[in-house]
């Protein structure tokens, strides 16, 4: 028999295996890979006794936990500033919010209010008369909160942020005064406003 029969063969690393002609060598695995299984193996050793035995550390509920905690506390703090504040709060003149304001109370109010403010199921937002009070406050106050047993929602737990409450006060506040047609007459319970209460 000759050792020579094909360069193939002669090769110590061939398997006898082959699939498609695609012949398999048993090479060794490279020394940095080899390294880095072994050190995997150490580090999960490592993580082990430091997160389960010796309990060092937070694990992933206990940072995500935390994590929530921090963003609540956040979101309530930024809640409660905008609910103190509410009361010296201006109506804002920037084109750009009042834009938006104007969009969301198309979408969101006009069911209710129609499209230009004069009134349906809710109130006329364009004359004297305010069941919440006329000031600028009240108004931010009567759509955070709302008056739920009336048919209002309170927009707060609709996920309008305080930015979208202020855009859309900003933008009914510029229908007061406007005499839409056909408007809802003024609601039972009325307190009237001195036209000069009006900016
Ligand atoms: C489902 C119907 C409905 C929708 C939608 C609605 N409202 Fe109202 N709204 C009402 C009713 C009803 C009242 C009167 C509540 C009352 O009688 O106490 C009211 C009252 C108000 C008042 C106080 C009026 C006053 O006389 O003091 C304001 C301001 C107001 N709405 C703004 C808004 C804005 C802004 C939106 C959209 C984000 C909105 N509403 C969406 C039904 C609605």
């Amino acid at each position: 028999m000759n050792d020579h029969e094909t360069p193939e063969k002669k090769d110590p690393l061939l398997l006898d295996h082959e699939a498609d002609g695609i012949k398999e060598l048993d090479n060794d695995l490279p020394r940095w890979w080899v390294w880095l299984f072994w050190l995997c193996i150490v580090q999960a050793f490592g993580y082990m006794l430091y997160y389960h035995v010796f309990n060092q550390g937070r694990l992933q509920a206990a940072e995500y936990t935390e994590e929530s905690r921090l963003g609540d506390a956040l979101k309530s703090g930024a809640l409660q500033k905008f609910e103190s504040a509410l009361v010296s709060l201006q109506p804002s003149k920037d084109p750009a919010i009042l834009a938006k304001g104007q969009q969301t109370f198309t979408t969101y109010c006009a069911p209710c209010h129609r499209a230009d403010g004069g009134g349906l199921v809710g109130p006329n937002l364009t004359d004297d008369f305010w069941i919440h009070g006329d000031k600028f406050a009240d108004n931010l106050k009567t759509i955070w909160n709302g008056a739920e047993d009336k048919g209002m929602l309170a927009w707060k737990k609709q996920g309008f942020k305080p930015d979208d409450v202020m855009a859309v006060a900003s933008y009914i506040y510029t229908l007061r005064g406007t005499k839409p047609p056909n408007p809802k007459p003024p609601e039972n319970t009325v307190q009237e406003v001195k036209p000069n209460e009006f900016e």
